[in-house]
């Protein structure tokens, strides 16, 4: 098949590089022309480990190549749409007018039947809108458009993409369910379903599995701050509710709140697209708003640590991306709990494995440090943000003789509060009282 991607942002990025080691002939098209000059270079501009190995062989293979124009699109099977849907400044809306784009753009360019094919999580009806902008451009034009989201997590996109759980393709025109079918044939053999819906439905879909993870992951929150005052231990309650397979054990982490480039973005957009239709979705809501709370909750969380005598002491932050294996800085809790941190008069301190360059962006008045250790040396306490390998065995040890105060907030439980304890430490962590 042949294919162009348009978008060589995240989603983008990975699909080109997927479909090409299926064996389909991609062009993948940016508008940014340093992003396409780097990764003709095999630079790759965002962190996601094993993508600069599939960019390198599928650009060696001949059949994966980026550039800046859509000329390609004429001799295409389908186009995918891969660009940004940000939040929109003021309303939480989705952002929709690159994607309007794209399709004014694609329009005159379609020769013979060709499936537009929108990938980017766009709200319920912006495929009618897609196909309203492309038939009013060219009227002659031969296309179907299909939703097609993708469910691909950070961190681990590659393995996501080859090994779906489902694959969600959003028609009711058998043309183009035909073309999505050799499309993803290459996945018949990892067994994986493919869900042939209405348009409008596969739009949904997408959403609601969001809003669900997102719910999940913020009620385990909710039941790890009653654990903490009730005496019981969140992880065995997750662990108990979990294997109830009506439950599932998934998704049952207590943490400082989710943060990234989707649960908070979708949630709100779904809330809002919602409100447009007349239905209140009171659930999504409270999740978005029991999220945000959170965020912002846990410098008190530290503060009490210190019994909240945090003003002029030193706080070490490990972990700054909004969770492990990228360098992914959008929405993460470590932005809301350094405010709240500096706010209450502490000087901050943070170390990333990945993240640092991004967080720069993002953090100020705080010192960077280059590892964990030299992070920890003199602090009053320190605080586990984000559960990257490498913070999961310090040498406890060596970071109790180099804090001025040994304090550790774990706010991902990544250790067990005995062995801590046991090195010397005071130890607070997630509904684990
Ligand atoms: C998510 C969805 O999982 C994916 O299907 C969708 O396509 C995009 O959004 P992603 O944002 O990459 O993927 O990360 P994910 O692993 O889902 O984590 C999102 C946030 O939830 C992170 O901040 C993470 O720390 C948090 N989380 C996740 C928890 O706090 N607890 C959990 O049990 C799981």
């Amino acid at each position: 098949m042949r294919i162009v991607m348009i978008g060589a942002g995240y989603v983008g990025l990975v699909s080109a590089a997927c479909f090409a080691d299926f064996g389909h002939d991609v062009t993948c098209v940016d508008k940014d022309c340093e992003k396409i000059a780097a990764l003709n270079q095999y630079r790759i501009p965002i962190f996601e480990p094993d993508l600069d190995k599939l960019v390198e062989s599928g650009v060696n293979s001949g059949r994966l190549r980026f550039g800046v124009d859509l000329s390609d699109i004429g001799e295409a099977d389908a186009v995918f749409i891969a660009v940004g849907t940000p939040s929109r400044r003021g309303d939480g809306h989705a952002d929709l007018s690159y994607v309007h784009a794209a399709a004014r753009e694609i329009a005159g360019l379609l020769e013979g039947f060709t499936l537009i094919v929108t990938k980017s999580t766009v709200p319920v009806g912006t495929g009618d809108e897609v196909e309203r902008i492309i038939k009013e451009t060219n009227p002659e034009a031969d296309f179907a458009v299909v939703a097609n989201p993708e469910f691909l997590r950070e961190g681990a996109a590659i393995r996501d993409f080859q090994h779906p759980d489902r694959i969600v393709v959003g028609t009711d025109d058998e043309r183009a369910k035909k073309v999505m079918g050799q499309i993803y044939r290459p996945l018949y053999l990892n067994q994986a379903p493919i869900l042939y819906t209405s348009r409008r439905t596969a739009e949904l879909i997408k959403y609601a599995a969001n809003a669900f993870l997102a719910t999940k992951i913020t009620f385990i929150n909710e039941i790890a701050d009653l654990a903490e005052r009730v005496g019981a231990n969140v992880q065995d309650v997750a662990r108990g509710i979990g294997l109830d397979n009506r439950i599932g054990a998934k998704f049952l982490h207590a943490g400082p709140g989710y943060g990234g480039s989707c649960f908070p973005k979708d949630t709100r957009a779904l809330s809002k697209t919602a409100l447009d239709y007349g239905v209140q979705l009171r659930v999504v809501e409270a999740t978005l708003t029991v999220n945000e709370i959170r965020k912002r909750t846990m410098s008190r969380k530290v503060s009490g640590a210190l019994d909240n005598d945090i003003r002029g002491k030193t706080i070490a932050v490990l972990g700054l991306t909004f969770k492990p294996d990228t360098d992914d800085m959008r929405e993460a809790p470590s932005i809301a709990l350094i405010a709240g941190l500096l706010d209450f008069g502490a000087k901050v301190r943070a170390h990333d494995p990945v993240g640092m360059e991004q967080a720069k962006k993002e953090l100020s008045d705080i010192e960077f440090c280059d590892d964990p250790y030299a992070c920890a040396r003199g602090a009053d306490a320190l605080v586990i943000v984000t559960e990257w390998r490498q913070f999961r065995a310090l040498d406890l040890e060596r970071i109790r003789t180099d804090m001025a105060t040994p304090v550790i907030v774990d706010l991902r439980n990544i250790y067990r509060p005995e062995d801590v304890r046991s090195a010397g430490f005071r130890y607070e962590s997630i509904g684990r009282a």
